[in-house]
């Protein structure tokens, strides 16, 4: 066989694993955005088809821009989820966001698809985070919120919710809109029991309201120092009431001696001076 020959015969071969025309690899189907704790994912799902061995890039553009920017930790990934929450530096705008299916098999097959992201919009706000203690009939709680660093110019000035109740009970004393980090909150005139509080982080921006959820929320007994001290008191003064019932008794009983003196208490009286 002359060298064409073999060139001929190992095209016949290799042809039916060639990429055939109209067979070319699909865009990643279904981009979505969704967000959890201020963070901000792009996900998709694989191309119709796709042969193993897909891989993604994912890319960004501002809306008024015509320069797409790679997403440097989604650069030729296999998995379908990329995190975009640092890359839209101004989260006020509107950014252009590209997926790109490349295959390995089918070399140099680029396919993409794009969809539209505002961060404000999507964004799901975390719950703050709680810290309480409590002494000498004083709630203090502190208040801080988990946003990533890079987003500190947009969330610098959020406030929180605050709500308390004691359990059981439907009236929920309120604390709206707090900026504050911490609060102190008097209990002396609250009844006893059980009280719960929560909080919801809250966000205002151009007109519009957001909201976190409630975290579960974080319950104690109030006024635990003065169950303290009953339970405390309790044995105190069954110890003092046993105590004046039994002196009582002894008293009683020495004076009836007394009374009736015997033989025996004499003796004994003698004894006692003997030793002196
Ligand atoms: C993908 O998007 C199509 C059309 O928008 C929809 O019919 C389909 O249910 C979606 N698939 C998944 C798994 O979300
Ligand atoms: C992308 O990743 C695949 C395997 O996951 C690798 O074969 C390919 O060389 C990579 N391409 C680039 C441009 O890094
Ligand atoms: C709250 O913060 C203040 C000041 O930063 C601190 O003194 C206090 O101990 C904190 N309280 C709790 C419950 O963490
Ligand atoms: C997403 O990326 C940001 C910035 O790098 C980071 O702060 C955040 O924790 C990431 N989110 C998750 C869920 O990993």
């Amino acid at each position: 066989m002359s060298s064409l020959e073999v060139g001929i015969v190992l095209l016949m071969v290799i042809a039916p694993f060639q990429p055939v025309q109209g067979e070319e690899l699909q865009p990643p189907r279904n981009i979505t955005f969704v967000s959890k704790d201020y963070s901000l994912f792009v996900k998709w799902l694989p191309p119709d088809g796709s042969p193993p061995g897909v891989s993604y890039t994912v890319l960004w553009m501002e809306s008024f821009d015509v320069q797409w920017k790679e997403v440097q930790p989604c650069r030729n990934i296999t998995g379908t989820l990329c995190n975009i929450t640092c890359v839209l530096q101004e989260p006020s705008n509107r950014y252009w966001v590209r997926v790109e299916a490349q295959s390995g098999t089918r070399a140099g097959f680029i396919s993409s698809a794009t969809e539209t992201v505002d961060y404000i919009l999507h964004v799901e706000l975390a719950p703050p985070v709680l810290r309480v203690k409590y002494t000498r009939n004083i709630f203090g709680v502190n208040i801080s919120f988990t946003y990533p660093f890079c987003m500190k110019h947009i969330f610098q000035d959020l406030t929180y919710d605050l709500e308390i109740w004691k359990a059981g009970s439907k009236a929920r004393m309120k604390y709206e809109n707090m900026h504050e980090p911490s609060v102190d909150i008097s209990t002396t005139k609250w009844p006893h029991g059980k009280y719960c509080l929560h909080a919801r982080t809250s966000f205002f921006r151009n007109g519009d309201r957001k909201r976190s959820n409630f975290l579960a929320p974080f319950c104690l007994w109030l006024h635990e120092e003065a169950r303290k001290w009953e339970l405390v008191a309790l044995p105190l003064l069954a110890v003092l009431v046993t105590g004046v019932v039994m002196f009582l008794l002894y008293y009683k009983i020495k004076s009836k001696q007394v009374e009736m003196p015997s033989a025996l208490d004499q003796s004994t009286l003698i004894r006692g001076n003997c030793v002196d």
